[in-house]
């Protein structure tokens, strides 16, 4: 089975089951035939995929038998909107393309118009720098470092899936876009304290727990309506739903 790629002006490729189209139980896997065959791929996304350039959409989501890196010629992919690789068994960085994109526009290898990326649940490995998306998934990958620049109140992302890796730094001092609604980050090393200002966003899904978080969790009803799974298997993170502080693990 290959993936050899000759179809030059294709739009949309979706491999695995997808939340886009339930439709396409099947893979596609792209061949040097004019038309797409129909079977399951057993490699390594090829750095042929890069030759797709009018590629609007890519998608491959649950194919746990795809291996090996994500090739650096997605770089040309420029027309891309949407990008997923998720629950596959993926590996390696995350493409310099992907982690310089949209920091500074106007110096973007990437697609200007890649608004939903989602890499959850994969087996990648190091840092990631420079994102401003609509949806980031990085959730279940080995990912490690400081992301606190994905947040800050000049940012439109609406969800951030960053859950179960190894991502580490403080949290007391972030601020957050107004339309964010959705923050996973359970599972990982983050520290400090949640900030006050966090009370003001009407969360929609808001997951902390285990981390290495201590002191008060604000009040208001966007904390609190919130139960102890959402907040348990910190260092000394306290007050509802959490049992009351204690005066010394008051920051
Ligand atoms: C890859 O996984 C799919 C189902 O997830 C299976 O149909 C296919 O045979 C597998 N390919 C190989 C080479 O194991
Ligand atoms: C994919 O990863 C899972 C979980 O890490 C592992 O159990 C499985 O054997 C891997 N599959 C392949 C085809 O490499
Ligand atoms: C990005 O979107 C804008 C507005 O929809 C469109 O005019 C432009 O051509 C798109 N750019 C690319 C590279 O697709
Ligand atoms: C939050 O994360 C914890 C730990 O993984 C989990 O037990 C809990 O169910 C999650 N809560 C929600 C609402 O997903």
């Amino acid at each position: 089975m290959t993936w050899v790629i000759g179809i030059p002006k294709l739009i949309v490729v979706l491999i695995g089951t997808d939340l886009l189209s339930n439709v396409m139980k099947k893979p596609i896997v792209l061949t040097s035939s004019t038309s797409p065959k129909w079977m399951w791929p057993d490699t390594s996304p090829p750095p042929s995929i890069g030759d797709l350039t009018y590629l609007k959409t890519f998608s491959i989501h649950n194919v746990r038998n795809l291996t090996g890196p994500i090739p650096s010629t997605i770089v040309k992919l420029t027309n891309l909107e949407f990008f997923r690789i998720s629950q596959t068994n993926i590996s390696g960085p995350v493409p310099e393309v992907l982690r310089t994109n949209l920091l500074d526009q106007s110096r973007s290898h990437l697609a200007p118009n890649l608004t939903y990326l989602y890499l959850g649940h994969n087996q990648l490995t190091g840092i990631v720098a420079g994102w401003s998306f609509e949806t980031i998934d990085l959730s279940r990958n080995m990912l490690e470092g400081d992301i606190s620049f994905l947040f800050g109140k000049d940012k439109n992302t609406f969800e951030m899936l960053l859950d179960r890796n190894k991502f580490e730094f403080d949290m007391s001092k972030l601020t957050f876009g107004k339309r964010l609604w959705r923050l996973d980050l359970n599972h990982n090393k983050i520290y400090g304290s949640l900030p006050n200002i966090m009370s003001k966003n009407p969360w929609q899904l808001l997951n902390v727990s285990y981390n290495r978080l201590c002191g008060k969790i604000p009040k208001g009803e966007n904390m609190q309506r919130f139960e102890i799974y959402e907040y348990f298997h910190n260092k000394c993170l306290c007050g509802a739903p959490l049992p009351p502080c204690k005066s010394s693990s008051i920051i």
